[in-house]
């Protein structure tokens, strides 16, 4: 798909791979995680754009370049989102954070918003949106439709493991939305898993059951 983006780093590659051990402990897994996140941001800030700035050095003035335009937003889907904004933070210290809160609801199935805040002027920012897992992908369609209506310069998602399923789903309901993942596992489970995947990545991050 054209809009996929497969990070392949050996780096990525090799903490993913830590990550996904069912023996892993709680810190391990964190520690993991944003180290694997910060490798991200680095791909996924890639083409940034750019100004030429004046700058001063201790011999001479020449002509840099730094970051064009308003920071840009990373935007957290509560609650696993959150364990991607430190790593993504360690790379990108001066970024705005939104988070976005989804339930299902048990009756229609659909994704129900519980909470949405997010920084001023979003219409001038490029958004980042960050969720480990990209499974049914009925949370983060959700999250782009509801982003949108913000009318922000362009939107990213960003994932650690997705499925075929997941992909199809949010390439239909949002093809115009580039799609960064470490790896594109075999399927989605009948329970809602990537398979073979990791577990639960909100559980793991934050050492619950
Ligand atoms: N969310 C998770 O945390 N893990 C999965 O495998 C799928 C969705």
């Amino acid at each position: 798909m054209r809009n996929v983006h497969h990070i392949t780093h050996p780096l990525v590659q090799h903490k993913l791979t830590l990550m996904r051990r069912s023996d892993a402990s709680t810190t391990t897994f964190r520690t993991l995680l944003n180290e694997v996140s910060s490798l991200m941001a680095y791909e996924v800030t890639r083409d940034m754009p750019l100004q030429d700035v004046e700058v001063q050095t201790p011999l001479e003035t020449m002509t840099g370049q730094m970051i064009d335009g308003k920071k840009l937003v990373f935007v957290s889907i509560l609650r696993a989102g959150n364990g991607i904004l430190e790593g993504m933070l360690s790379v990108v210290p001066g970024a705005r954070i939104g988070h976005v809160g989804l339930y299902r609801d048990p009756t229609t199935l659909e994704p129900v918003e519980y909470y949405f805040k997010m920084p001023q002027e979003m219409a001038e920012r490029d958004i980042i949106i960050v969720d480990p897992m990209l499974a049914t992908g009925n949370s983060a369609i959700a999250a782009v439709t509801r982003l949108k209506q913000l009318k922000p310069k362009s939107i990213k998602f960003v994932c650690l493991l997705t499925c075929p399923e997941g992909l199809a789903a949010m390439g239909k309901a949002h093809p115009d939305v580039d799609i960064y993942t470490a790896a594109i596992d075999r399927e989605l489970s009948e329970h809602g898993y990537i398979l073979p995947g990791l577990g639960d990545a909100g559980d793991r991050i934050f050492g619950t059951k």
